[in-house]
Parts: structure tokens; sequence; C-alpha cells
């Protein structure tokens, strides 16, 4: 087994973790890398095994890091390479992994290389991006567009460029040109970039939207999606099919993986939004990404009998090889204890940390951080900005506020006297980690708990799941086995009701033990199979000598 299996993945927003003091004694409300460093043993307490830092690139910020200048720098919001190398060193002391973010699809307008692009028609490295001619017609030029594509931050996937008179192609913000992977240099030197890295030792890679890299080479237009809502905005009236998951894709991928298997023990774990058959296809044939993220959790109902047939449903799709995951929350999506609500946040992480394959967190989570309602003058997010109908939809700031550590003014993020780019939660005096560390009914005691049983036995971090059905409305049960260890079953109760459960007729007969509640509390007796459970609850039984 290797760790980014075995392990937690534990995403850190990095503007938002922990600010730190420059050499001057400033704090600028802006989380870094020495911040990072000052919480590893924090992080080393919860059990995980790797962390993944977003984007720490210098950047302009319109995307906050995700529109990169220099893919081999710090930003000196951050702290510089010096410190990079002191938090892989102090990480990798602590027995953790670094991941970092890699966004190969796109640059910020202000790298060297589109800086050159869109200097003149005949630089060479015009077509490391995309550019076309404005459509023949009458109007003037910037408004005939090549294409009807759009971009997920809402508006059109083409920005006129006047002085050299053509459109380059973007699918996020227009500061975020695409490059063109059909351009013969453009891989071989992203692949430099990324050695650039795992030279300096670092474990591996969050590929951004590595789906999204090849688009068609026709640029034809993309057809309407015929399931889209009569008011659904443009980007979801029509299908991407020339803009995602393009024939030549895998290639690319596949190179990508080589790289990285020039090195020992280093991975890469691929964002991909797609149907599940098409997910599957990124194992390749075990020569592509070491994990697609599995993000159905973040989209599906939350309802036991939904969720249990995906589980059946994604265990059964995977390819020979193929390690499963699974994501409950990122930086792109509403809050975990938002959409479910604070008592179903515990059975989440419950249901995250024992499920078959690598779980990945997103900071604050294991103390059931809640989305911040934040009013469209103080959004950041280019999502929000550019969609000012249905910001509170798609903008992003909501789940990216600084992390509660306790209960001091700007709550331990940062000095008293700085401003955080993001407003804090209002309930950050309550809900932050030093009281939940003094409280062992706490969600983080939970997540604690729950990590720590799972580092420490071969059935919930490598063994085999199967769901079961006990024939109750709204409890998921699944079987966790490894072969010459002990079994458990784990029983989720996503409602609220209280149910007696007959576990001695499920199991048929198994003896069983109560490890561990989501209510943290160790006294309830399982008699000849029969245990209550709460509404609200979830459950890890221990099952001896199962098989
Ligand atoms: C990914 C990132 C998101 C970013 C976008 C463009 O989806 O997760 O935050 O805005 O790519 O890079």
């Amino acid at each position: 087994m290797h760790w980014w299996q075995t392990g937690i993945i534990y995403q850190i927003y990095p503007r938002s973790f922990q600010d730190s003091s420059n050499a001057n004694g400033i704090a600028d409300g802006v989380g870094d890398l020495n911040g990072i460093i000052r919480r590893l043993d924090y992080l080393q307490s919860l059990h995980i095994g790797a962390i993944w830092i977003s984007p720490i690139f210098p950047s302009p910020m319109h995307d906050f890091g995700y529109d990169v200048a220099d893919y081999c720098d710090i930003h000196p919001l951050f702290g510089t390479l010096t410190d990079f190398d002191r938090l892989l060193a102090e990480a990798h002391a602590r027995g953790l992994r670094v991941i970092l973010d890699l966004v190969p699809n796109h640059t910020s307008e202000e790298h060297a290389w589109f800086v050159e692009s869109r200097s003149s028609r005949d630089n060479p490295k015009r077509d490391y991006y995309i550019w076309r001619d404005p459509a023949p017609g009458d109007g003037p030029p910037e408004t005939r567009l090549p294409n009807n594509w759009q971009t997920h931050f809402g508006g059109v996937a083409w920005t006129y460029d006047a002085p050299t008179g053509q459109f380059y192609m973007h699918q996020f913000h227009r500061s975020q040109p695409e490059l063109n992977y059909r351009h013969p240099e453009v891989l071989p030197a992203m692949l430099d970039n990324m050695r650039f890295w795992l030279d300096r030792g670092v474990d591996g890679f969050r590929v951004d939207v590595i789906w999204l890299m090849l688009k068609d080479a026709e640029l034809r237009d993309e057809p309407p999606n015929p399931d889209a809502a009569p008011d659904a905005r443009p980007f979801d009236r029509i299908q991407h099919i020339y803009t995602g998951d393009v024939a030549g894709i895998h290639d690319i991928i596949r190179q990508m993986r080589a790289v990285l298997d020039e090195y020992d023990e280093r991975m890469m774990v691929g964002e991909i939004y797609l149907p599940l058959e098409r997910l599957m296809t990124y194992y390749g044939n075990g020569d592509e990404c070491h994990m697609p993220f599995n993000f159905q959790l973040i989209g599906l109902p939350w309802d036991a009998r939904v969720i249990g047939d995906y589980i059946r449903a994604y265990e059964g799709a995977l390819p020979p090889g193929g390690w499963p995951n699974w994501v409950l929350g990122n930086h792109d999506q509403h809050r975990i204890a938002t959409r479910v609500g604070p008592a179903q946040a515990r059975v989440a992480q419950m249901l995250l940390l024992t499920l078959r394959g690598t779980p990945t967190c997103y900071y604050g989570d294991e103390i059931g951080m809640e989305d911040v309602a934040i009013p469209f003058e103080q959004c950041m997010d280019p999502a929000a900005l550019q969609q000012p109908e249905t910001y509170e939809i798609w903008g992003r700031d909501p789940e990216r506020t600084p992390m509660q550590w306790d209960a001091s003014p700007n709550a331990g993020f940062t000095t008293p006297e700085a401003t955080p780019w993001l407003p804090l939660a209002a309930d950050y005096a309550t809900r932050n980690v030093a009281a939940q560390e003094n409280d062992p009914a706490s969600l983080l005691s939970l997540y604690r708990a729950l990590a720590a049983l799972r580092r420490a036995e071969p059935a919930l971090n490598r063994g085999a799941i199967e769901v079961i059905d006990l024939g109750i409305e709204g409890v998921l049960a699944y079987r966790r086995t490894a072969e010459g260890g002990d079994g458990f079953l784990v029983v989720l109760n996503f409602g609220e009701e209280m149910h007696e459960l007959n576990l001695h007729q499920a199991l048929g007969g198994q003896a069983t033990e109560l490890v561990l509640s989501t209510e943290l509390i160790p006294s309830r007796v399982v008699t000849e199979g029969i245990m209550a459970m709460n509404g609200n609850e979830g459950v890890i039984l221990r099952l001896r000598q199962w098989g």
C-alpha cells in the first residue's frame, strides 16, 4: 500500500489557514507558509497523512492563486522558496506528505508566456495559447465571437485583444488564458514545472481541471443541453463536449504520470467533474491519475439509500487496481456542515472516514465550520462578482473564510490589529479549535477518534467494503473487512428518528461491540445483536473474527 492510499489528505486553503507576521512583525490578514508551519503540530494531531495546499505561486490573484504567473516560485504574500523548503522538511519530519496544486490548463495573463504570446501575432509563443480571428460578419470585431463557448464564472469564453485583432480563449476568468496543448512545446514545458517541485521533494500534485486541458481542434460550437432548466445560466445550457474530456487528453495525462514515475512514491490526484463511467477512464491502465477525485458526495442528495446505491455503483465501476477516494468539500463547494446541518455533519465525517478509499478533508470541516454569508459588496471571488444575480449560488467566498483557531479577536487566524481578507464566521468565539480540544464530545474529538481508528485498523484503512441493507429507511450500513483482523460494521442514521437495530439478524450472529458513536458515548450495551440508535447518530461496531 502507498501513503496516498492509507493516509487522509487534508486540504489547506493557504490564504485562510494561518497568518504569520512578516519580518517587521506586521500581519496582513492573509495566511502564509510560516503560518502553516506553526500549525503542523495541530495537523499531525489529526492523524492525517498529507496536506494539499491550494496554489502558493506568484499570481495577480484574480482567481486567488489559480491564475499562476510563475510556476516555479512562491508568491511573496505566502513567503519564499526558503520558507517552502522549511515547510516541506518540517512536514516530512512529522510524517506528513505535501501535495501542491498544479494548474496546467491556464496561466495568468501575467505569465511570461502569455505576455509574449499576446505581444504580436508572429511571436514564437503566440500559439502557446488559443487565439482565433473574429467570426466573419459585419459588427465590430469584438462582438464576433469565434464560437458559443461559455465560462464557468459567467460570461463568454473569449476575450478580444484589440492590438492583435484576435480573441483568446478562457473557461474561467478573462485573466486566465488557456494553454494550447496541441502546440508541441507546451506540455514539455509544463512537465519541467512539475520536475522543479518534485526535485525539491514535493510528494505529489492535485491537478486543477485536468479533464479540461485539451479542447476540440476545430473549436466547434457546443450543442444545447436538453436537460437544462429554463432559467439555467448560459454555461449550463450547453453540453461541454468540446471543452472537456476531449479525445487525446489521456495521452497528455500519461505523459504527466510518466514524470511522476521518474521519482519514488509520488502521486497525482486529478480534479475531474464527470459522470462515473467517464471519471473511471482517468485511472487509465494504472498509467494516468493515481486517483481522479470522486466528488459525488458533494452533488448527491443527503439520503441513505441514494448514497448506499452510489457506493455500490462506484465500487463496481472502479477499474482493476483503481483505488477509491471520497470528498465532502473543497474551496469551490458550500461547506458540508451548511449543506447537511450540524447534526448530520458528525455523521458525514464518520461516513468519509470509514468508507473504502482515501478521504480528502477540507480545512475547518473537522470543527464543523459553516458557510459565512458574505454580502455582495464584500465578495472577492470572480465567480460571485461576475454573476451578481446568483452570487449566493455560485460565489465561493462563504466556504473560504479564515480558520477558527480560538476565541481571541480574529480567532487566532491573524493578529487582532490586522483585517482578515474575508470576514470571520460570527460564531468563531464558540466554534473553534481551542474550545473543541477541551471538549471530549466535540466534532474535533470525534474527528480525531475516527482518524486514529482508521489509521490503526487495517479493515478500515484498506479492507473491503460491502453495503448492507438493514431494512430501515434512512439508515445506511456497510461492513469493512480485512483478512486476519477484526471487521467493522458502520451504521449511519441520516434521519432524526430513533431506531432499534437488530444486528443479530443482519449479521448472522456475529459478536459485536460498540467502538465509536458520533455521540462519543462508549457505554452503550449491545445485547444479542440488539442496539438502540439515536436520531442523527452514527456508530462503528467491531465484528470479532469476521470471516
Ligand atoms: C478549479 C479550482 C477553482 C478554480 C478553477 C480555475 O476548479 O478548484 O478554484 O477557480 O479551477 O483554475
